[in-house]
């Protein structure tokens, strides 16, 4: 086995419950190592420790004990949480991106380091916004991806840690709830619908954000990683597209199958937080350098998560 033993931080989040069982399925689950602040549905199938990832002392340990060899680091305070605790998430996103890479360099890591759309602020494209231009964004959350990036860049320019990441769209998944992001409506939706209950939805009908089906994410997340080093020239992050809608369309794309779906709009602070981040993504580069393509568009996508709720369900 070439990989060694792999660490997931923030294994429990919405995106660590999928990838952590897609890695233990793919190299057995004794060489996958769950960690996070407690343990959860993710310590029930293989090795699981308890980590704050600002402690970099038990990272160490944590690494040692198991002779890890990757990490992917998934730990963060997302978008809408980090502005109602700026400094906590500031603390938490990049004292423990620190705390990777340090680690990295000092055991000579592989690291997955998700970056977000939310790098992207109100003076970048808001179409097809491309790989390269302005960043500024107006969240902590999008501020600390983007010092993430640039963190990284250094840690590969500088000592040669091979850190890869991807600009992560907004995460559609049936199997955890979204962690206090911007787009988790897109994800609670789904359930409201299958549980035949009416849906009060917190962005206006016509907001259009960069979304992206779970399936997809993880399997670009392993395309990436597994890439040949000579594919993965942007040390930064690279972005990634899978389908763009409003509240609107994904309603309307839901009453294909429920057709009596109510949805209403009332609008909150996290309005502001998707009016600042693009409508959709130019990911030429990912396409180019290691051979993405999406696989779920948005009828698709509906069609899987209304299938596996209603079996999670009962329904
Ligand atoms: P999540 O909020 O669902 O999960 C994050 C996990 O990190 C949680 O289980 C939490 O307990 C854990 N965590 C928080 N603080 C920690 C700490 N101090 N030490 C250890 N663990 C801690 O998030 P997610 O949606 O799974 O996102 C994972 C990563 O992907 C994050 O970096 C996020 O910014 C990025 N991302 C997610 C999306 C999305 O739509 N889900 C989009 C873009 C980028
Ligand atoms: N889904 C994430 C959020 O809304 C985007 O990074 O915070």
């Amino acid at each position: 086995m070439t990989t060694g033993n792999i660490l997931v931080i923030g294994a429990n989040g919405q995106i660590g419950t999928v990838l952590t069982e897609t890695l233990r399925n793919a190299h057995g689950n004794d060489r996958v190592i769950a960690s996070d602040l407690a343990p959860a549905a993710t310590a029930a199938h293989g090795p699981f420790e308890t980590l704050d990832i600002l402690n970099a002392v038990r990272l160490g340990e944590i690494i040692r004990q198991y002779d890890i060899r990757q990490v992917y680091h998934l730990a963060a305070i997302l978008s809408a949480t980090g502005e109602q605790h700026p400094q906590w998430a500031w603390d938490v996103n990049m004292g423990g991106l620190f705390n990777v890479l340090e680690a990295a360099r000092e055991y000579r890591l592989k690291v997955f380091f998700p970056s977000s759309i939310a790098s992207f602020g109100p003076f970048a494209e808001r179409q097809n916004t491309p790989q390269h231009g302005p960043l500024e964004p107006t969240t902590v959350y999008g501020i600390s991806k983007v010092a993430g990036e640039l963190w990284s860049q250094y840690y590969f320019l500088r000592y040669g840690v091979d850190v890869r990441s991807l600009r992560y769209p907004g995460i559609i998944s049936y199997q955890s709830m979204p962690g206090g992001g911007t787009t988790d409506y897109a994800v609670e939706i789904f359930h409201k619908a299958v549980l035949e209950e009416p849906f009060t939805c917190f962005l206006r009908d016509d907001t259009r954000l960069p979304m992206m089906y779970m399936d997809d994410a993880v399997r670009a997340t392993l395309l990436l990683m597994e890439a040949p080093a000579e594919q993965v020239k942007l040390h930064t992050s690279y972005n990634l597209s899978g389908m763009s809608f409003t509240p609107a369309e994904l309603s309307a794309a839901i009453r294909a199958h429920y057709p009596g779906f109510e949805v209403q709009y009332q609008p909150d602070f996290r309005q502001g937080i998707a009016d600042s981040w693009p409508e959709s993504i130019d990911d030429t580069d990912a396409r180019h350098d290691w051979g993405w393509a999406p696989s779920f568009d948005l009828q698709a996508m509906t069609l899987e998560m209304l299938t596996r709720l209603r079996e999670k369900y009962g329904r």
